[in-house]
């Protein structure tokens, strides 16, 4: 069973730092257009709770929606995606964010960037807190990253480890016992 290394990856304070930071990106992006938001559960709740409370300070006042998407088991993704929730918002004509905790393989997000594309998105960009480079299976990329990450497995921030440590307010890293 691993364990929790001590000290934190990346901090609570960097993480709001770079919050602020993404956001300012993200907003010259935006100006003028009617944003739908797109967390894609369950790993995203704390980034896009806290990202939409960014985009707030910047007055943008997004519509606001998830997507459960799954294809976890542990730490090794099984490559089966499902869709285990649908969004409740129509998307049509509308400019999506999908955000997501981490791009990894990159199957979920080309898998969500798909089904909301296929929903009649007028235009899709995506925003993820951490980006693991060396693990890319799909040819797919994020137009707006926190944070480029070795190959480590990180938990807290809604990130899990079988269901746990998602509560943890800062990244943290889990070493093997
Ligand atoms: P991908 O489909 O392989 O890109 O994986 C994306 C999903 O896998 C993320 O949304 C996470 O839920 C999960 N994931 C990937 N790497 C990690 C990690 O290091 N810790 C926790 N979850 C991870
Ligand atoms: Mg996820």
């Amino acid at each position: 069973m691993p364990i929790l290394r001590s000290e934190p990856l990346i901090t609570e304070l960097e993480i709001k730092v770079r919050l602020g930071q993404m956001v300012l990106d993200l907003a010259r992006d935006l100006r003028g257009k009617e944003l739908t938001v797109v967390g894609i559960l369950r790993g995203s709740f704390m980034f896009t709770a806290d990202l939409v409370r960014q985009l707030y300070i910047n007055d943008i006042h997004p519509l606001i929606d998830f997507i459960f998407v799954t294809s976890y088991d542990g730490t090794e993704s099984t490559g089966e995606m499902r869709l285990l929730k649908d969004m409740s918002l129509d998307v049509r004509g509308r400019y999506v964010l999908i955000v997501d905790d981490i791009l990894d393989t990159g199957r979920t997000l080309q898998f969500a960037k798909d089904y909301i594309s296929q929903r009649g998105a007028a235009q899709i960009n995506t925003c993820v807190l951490l980006d693991k480079p060396s693990r890319r299976i799909a040819d797919v990329q994020a137009d707006f990253v926190g944070f480029t990450i070795d190959d480590v497995f990180v938990v807290g921030y809604g990130l899990d480890f079988n269901g746990r440590y998602r509560d943890l307010p800062y990244l943290g890293v889990l070493k093997e016992e």
